[in-house]
């Protein structure tokens, strides 16, 4: 049987492909931030998931506001980045697990999540730089299923909903008949706003309580939030904490609270980091 040996979720700022670029990683600036990442790395090399579930919100690159599905899964052989104009790198393409892919697709299209399936799809900057803060040397050891969360343009699944897709995950990883070690990878957050009079807007207090919420005996504080008051509290872009919620739930009732790490600012954003196994 297929196994979630653990979750990662991290924000994702195309900066950090820039810092790469540059080798800025011991920069005072970035130096805290790529540091973060190191017990994740160790943690990697002790574990060696074979497949990553990656959670992520696109920004135009693959979905444009013209066409904006709630939530999509990637069915493809192979995942190309491309430029999205931030002036960075492309990084090298990811290969798809296809059998579990359509696995995943069949259970949650069972458990009556109404989804898009992409046999061709362009992965961005959510996808690519925390794959890359994971795998430094861009050498994938991994192949990869990446399911989309639509956070860009409203109206937005609920938290709730949120939650329930990353439960139905975690039942169609343990329910698939392959050996394979699976790694959740929950990418966006924590609170960020870049557009508007309240743009650089942060919210530590919220992001705290959040991550502790989320190994604590209360996992689904935050589905108590509509979108609206997720945007009130973390910025227009913070809502992509749902991809964390949806994280989380992949793991079960209970899990251990492995890493973390929090730092402001990445570019406009607060910067979370953790790592999380399923308590045994
Ligand atoms: C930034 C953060 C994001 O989540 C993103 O998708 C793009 C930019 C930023 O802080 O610059
Ligand atoms: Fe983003």
């Amino acid at each position: 049987m297929a196994k979630i040996i653990g979750a990662v979720t991290t924000s994702h700022v195309p900066a950090i492909g820039g810092a790469i670029a540059k080798g800025k990683q011991q920069d005072p600036y970035w130096k805290p931030f790529f540091d973060g990442f190191n017990p994740i790395r160790q943690w990697l090399g002790d574990h060696k998931p074979d497949v990553v579930v990656v959670i992520y919100n696109d920004h135009g690159l693959n979905f444009f506001l013209d066409k904006m599905p709630t939530f999509s899964v990637g069915a493809a052989p192979t995942y190309v980045n491309a430029d999205e104009g931030w002036g960075i790198p492309s990084l090298p393409p990811f290969t798809g697990n296809q059998p579990l892919s359509w696995h995943l697709i069949e259970s949650l299209v069972e458990e009556e999540f109404d989804l898009t399936t992409c046999q061709e799809m362009l992965v961005d900057h959510a996808f690519t730089l925390p794959m890359a803060l994971l795998w430094p040397d861009q050498k994938w050891p991994v192949t990869v299923v990446p399911v989309c969360i639509n956070t860009v343009q409203a109206p937005v699944p609920s938290a709730k909903r949120c939650w329930k897709l990353g439960e139905a995950i975690g039942r169609a990883v343990a329910s698939w008949a392959g050996d394979e070690k699976v790694l959740i990878l929950g990418t966006g957050g924590l609170s960020h706003q870049l557009d508007g009079e309240r743009a650089g807007f942060i919210n530590k207090d919220f992001d705290l309580k959040f991550m502790d919420s989320l190994v604590g005996d209360d996992p689904q504080w935050a589905t108590q939030f509509s979108g609206h008051e997720l945007v009130e509290k973390t910025g227009t872009q913070g809502i992509e904490l749902l991809m964390w919620l949806a994280t989380r739930a992949t793991l079960g009732a209970k899990v251990k609270d492995v890493f973390r790490n929090y730092h402001i600012p990445i570019s406009n954003t607060a910067s979370g980091l953790m790592l999380m196994e399923p308590a045994v």
